[in-house]
């Protein structure tokens, strides 16, 4: 009931009076059946508003229900008389959820400021009924899609704000309808098609922010008829060509802002009476070119001016003096080198003036000159001073100490001589300080160490002289010391290897210094890169540079390191770059170098290494190391072509056999047992973890893996019905690398598993120094979870009988003597296995590729795949034959 009908009722009757009374009275006493008082479109476009919300985690809109007028409903204004919504105002309430469409019923608008919540879908067209809207403001939210074309029905639009948002496609013709829209802010979005020309029919635009958009093409001229434009933020919009003159004519801009494009051309040279409100001014990452004009000296009011990396040219003539808010200026990379002169720097002076200025990045300028006292004249403000990549010469004036708020001081790459000034001591906000590359010549002041807050001090490249001064152990907050390319002499002071700070890296490499590795080296342990390198250093690499586990990068290259590597080094399993070439270490090439994983780069090169070089790890990949120079090294891959090493069983052989067989026979004959109930439990299909002896040599699928290179087709030496035969290096963890075969048993073939037992249990009855030597057996799971079985033989480098007689390249060789040899061995083999054993052996597939040729010739008779034992329980008896020597092998 509306106050309408109540008069129409009073009309007709006049008792009703009473009623229309107690009817207003109601009216006015109680708000219960208020929602339908003023408009039910806006009560039902609201309530459409929060149905189409998912998410309202501050539940603003639980006041939105019958107990209120919409009018009091949070985030609603209404129209004093009309009591119709003319605001809607939910700035950063999280609300998620799509944006109804019903909101365009909401006629009398003039706000919608939805923005910083996560509203999706699309933007709906239906807004552009609200011919009263004056601001839409979506910023930050996920509205995705094209801008509605109808938008251009709001023809009081002021403000268009849809930054941070998903928006594509191009802006719509249409918009150019808004004449009275003022702040266009578009920026973040994935917007395309360019610029467009008809943006320039809204004269009345005063902030048009669009940066980092994809647009692409130019700025259009017609933009110069923005004549109350006072920011224009394009950063980052894909933007070719030049800059229309036009928007230089637009005199009352004051943030302007073109930075990372593809802009060329030049400035017009009287930009600073053009635009002398700029406040900021940002062309930087553009191809432009000319000189900076020196116009810009009269833009009083700038606080920002970043022209770096463009292609300006010519003196730098601009007077900063009137620039007293300036804050920042960067202008690095760039070429301001006037022609023939060498007072590049003369501006310096007009910056005394800048009370305000914070950064100063003047890096990769080319300026050539000396750099004026004046320098100590900048604002206490400074933080940043980038002078960097000049040619700036002369002494670093003494200056710059009164610089006291620098936290970055970079003078590096330039030709500064003489000495650090000692009045950087009083620059206390220091953290970064590089002087690299410049031509210094004396010692490091003490007072380097009053800097309490340094983290990183660069200073190589120079030739400063004298000693690391004690003082650096003050800097209690650095954690990056370059030093490396000086004349620097004495010892390393321990005093900086107990920084705890210092964890980032030391580069010492490349001086005079002296003394070994003070064992205090121990403290760094969250140090990640070390270089040492070429400093002179001698003695032995200290132990204790094992503690530092945190290393990545170790260089101790050209020193006169003595001595073996300590053990201890071991625990360096971080090590990227493990340099220690060049020195005169010797021993052996440790047994964990191939086992760190991540190292990528070994260099043990010259110095006097011996043995055997291992060849999984790090060996296995002949670019990532390098053992030149060692002479006494065997071994390693075959690219490296390094002398074979003599194998431990080729010495045995001159013991003589008796006292072998006394000493050795019984502990073999024990251990052959269990090698033997092992082979038998295999057989029964139980599976089997271990020999069941600990000192036999135990090998799993994993090791196999690793000594073939992964079952490599490069170390593939042969192929049968039943199996594969791999060459490769097996690791024992307290043995030596050792080549052998591994035969890999095609267990999907019929007869595979079979032929596998008949190996295992001539191996088990009938060692014979003719017969191919078994070293172990591997029963297991490879990592598919199929079962695997493999057996390991002593590699034999010689090669088959077959190949002998059959490549051109060798035939030649085996000689008469030879032959006879090979023969001999051959049937004293067989006369073994048929009359000697107690279980007679039938070998079943003699041939020539079947007879293997140790180093010494001496010739071997393997492949029992087919063998079969004529004795019925041969696996019963207890082998009485056997040869020390191939299970002495099998010994660690
Ligand atoms: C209506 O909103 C008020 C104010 O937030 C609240 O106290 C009340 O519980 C709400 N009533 C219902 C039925 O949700
Ligand atoms: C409100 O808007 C919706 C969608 O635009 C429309 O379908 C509906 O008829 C409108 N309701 C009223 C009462 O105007
Ligand atoms: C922009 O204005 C010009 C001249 O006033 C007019 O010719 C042109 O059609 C307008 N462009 C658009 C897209 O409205
Ligand atoms: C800049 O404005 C002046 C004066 O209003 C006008 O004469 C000149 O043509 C304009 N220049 C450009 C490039 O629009
Ligand atoms: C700065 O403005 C003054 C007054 O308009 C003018 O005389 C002077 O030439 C301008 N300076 C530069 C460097 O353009
Ligand atoms: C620079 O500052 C000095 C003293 O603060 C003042 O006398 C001088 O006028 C200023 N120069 C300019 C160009 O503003
Ligand atoms: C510049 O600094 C020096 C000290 O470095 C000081 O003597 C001189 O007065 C300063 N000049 C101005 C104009 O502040
Ligand atoms: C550095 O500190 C020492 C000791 O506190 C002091 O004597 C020296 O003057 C300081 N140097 C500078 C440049 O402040
Ligand atoms: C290398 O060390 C050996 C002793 O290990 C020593 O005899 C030899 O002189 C050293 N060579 C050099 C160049 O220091």
């Amino acid at each position: 009931m509306n106050s309408l009908q109540a008069k129409n009722f009073l009309c007709f009757s006049p008792i009703s009076f009473l009623f229309y009374g107690l009817a207003i009275i109601c009216l006015t006493s109680t708000n219960v059946s208020a929602s339908y008082d003023g408009n039910e479109t806006d009560y039902l476009a609201l309530l459409s508003f929060k149905s189409k919300i998912t998410h309202d985690p501050y539940k603003v809109l639980t006041s939105w229900n019958h107990s209120f007028h919409f009018c009091d409903w949070s985030g609603i204004s209404c129209g004093k008389r009309h009591k119709r919504v003319n605001a809607l105002q939910l700035n950063s309430q999280g609300l998620e959820g799509s944006l109804s469409p019903h909101v365009g019923n909401l006629s009398f608008l003039r706000e919608i400021s939805l923005e910083n919540n996560s509203f999706q879908g699309t933007i709906p067209h239906e807004l552009g009924r609200l011919s009263r809207l004056r601001r839409l403001h979506l910023n930050i939210n996920k509205f995705s899609g094209v801008i509605p074309t109808n938008l251009s029905g709001c023809s009081n639009l002021k403000d268009l704000w849809l930054a941070l948002n998903n928006l594509s496609g191009s802006i719509p013709k249409e918009m150019s309808l808004l004449s009275k829209l003022s702040r266009l802010v578009i920026q973040d979005n994935n917007l395309t098609g360019g610029i467009p020309t008809f943006l320039g029919n809204i004269t009345s635009m005063e902030v048009f922010t669009a940066r980092r958009n994809p647009f692409g093409g130019s700025i259009p001229d017609t933009l110069g008829v923005w004549k109350s434009l006072t920011v224009f933020y394009s950063g980052d919009c894909n933007l070719y060509g030049r800059i229309p003159h036009s928007i230089f004519n637009l005199s009352l801009l004051v943030n302007f802002s073109l930075a990372e494009n593809h802009l060329s051309g030049s400035l017009p040279s009287e930009i600073g009476s053009q635009l002398p409100n700029l406040e900021l001014l940002q062309l930087r990452n553009n191809e432009l070119t000319g000189v900076l004009p020196p116009s810009l000296s009269n833009c009083s009011k700038l606080g920002l001016l970043e022209m770096g990396d463009n292609n300006f040219s010519g003196k730098l003539t601009i007077d900063f003096s009137k620039l007293r808010y300036i804050n920042k200026i960067q202008l690095s990379n760039n070429n301001f080198h006037g022609r023939g002169e060498v007072d590049d720097m003369k501006f310096i002076d007009s910056l005394k003036n800048c009370s305000r200025l914070v950064r100063l990045e003047l890096a990769n300028c080319r300026f050539i000159g000396v750099l004026p006292t004046s320098i100590g004249n900048l604002s206490e403000q400074l933080i940043s001073l980038h002078l960097g990549g000049n040619q700036l010469f002369g002494s670093i004036p003494s200056s710059i100490g009164s610089l006291v708020g620098l936290i970055l001081l970079d003078l590096e790459s330039n030709r500064f001589k003489g000495k650090i000034p000692s009045s950087i001591g009083k620059l206390q906000k220091m953290q970064f300080l590089t002087l690299i590359s410049n031509q210094l010549s004396r010692p490091i002041i003490d007072d380097i160490g009053n800097l309490s807050l340094l983290t990183k001090l660069y200073l190589y490249s120079n030739k400063i002289e004298g000693h690391i001064p004690l003082s650096l152990g003050n800097c209690k907050e650095l954690n990056g010391l370059a030093l490396r390319y000086n004349r620097l002499s004495g010892k390393i002071p321990k005093q900086i290897l107990q920084l705890p700070s210092l964890t980032n890296f030391l580069d010492l490499s490349f001086n005079s210094l002296s003394g070994s590795i003070p064992s205090e080296i121990k403290d760094l342990k969250m140090l990640s890169y070390l270089d040492l390198s070429y400093y002179n250093l001698s003695g032995t690499i200290t132990s204790s540079l094992g503690e530092c586990i945190s290393l990545t990068m170790l260089n101790l290259r050209g020193n006169q390191f003595q001595g073996i590597i300590p053990s201890s080094l071991s625990s360096l399993g971080g090590l990227g770059v493990f340099d220690i070439s060049q020195n005169n270490l010797s021993g052996k090439i440790p047994q964990f170098l191939d086992k760190w994983n991540s190292l990528e780069f070994l260099n043990i090169s010259f110095n006097d290494f011996e043995g055997k070089v291992p060849v999984t790890g790090v060996f296995a990949n002949a670019s990532a190391f390098s053992v030149l120079g060692n002479n006494r090294l065997c071994g390693g891959s075959v690219t490296l072509e390094l002398p074979e090493c003599k194998e431990k069983g080729s010495k045995k052989k001159r013991f003589p056999f008796f006292i072998s067989v006394i000493v050795i026979a019984p502990t073999l004959f024990i251990v052959l047992c269990c090698v033997y109930s092992f082979c038998k439990k295999k057989r029964n299909g139980k599976p089997s973890q271990s020999s069941g002896n600990e000192r036999f040599l135990k090998v799993s699928y994993n090791q196999l893996l690793k000594a073939t290179d992964g079952f490599s087709v490069e170390n593939l030496i042969g192929e049968g019905g039943f199996s594969s035969v791999y060459k490769g290096i097996l690791n024992c963890d307290d043995d030596d690398d050792r080549f052998v075969a591994v035969k890999v048993l095609h267990l999907q073939n019929q007869g595979a598993h079979k032929s596998f037992l008949a190996e295992c249990e001539v191996w088990l009855n009938i060692p014979h120094r003719n017969l191919l030597k078994i070293i172990t057996s591997c029963s297991s799971v490879d990592f598919q979870g199929n079962d695997f079985k493999a057996l390991v033989y002593e590699f034999m480098p010689n090669g088959s009988v077959h190949d002998w007689l059959h490549s051109s390249e060798n035939t030649s060789k085996l000689n008469l003597i030879q032959r006879i040899n090979i023969l001999r061995d051959v049937a004293t083999a067989l006369d073994y296995i048929h009359n000697r054993c107690q279980t007679m052996i039938i070998h079943g597939d003699l041939k020539p590729s079947n007879i293997l040729l140790d180093n010494d010739m001496v010739a071997y008779v393997g492949d029992f795949d087919l063998a079969r034992l004529l004795s019925a329980d041969s696996v019963g008896l207890i082998p009485i034959c056997w040869r020390q020597r191939q299970l002495q092998n099998s010994y660690s």
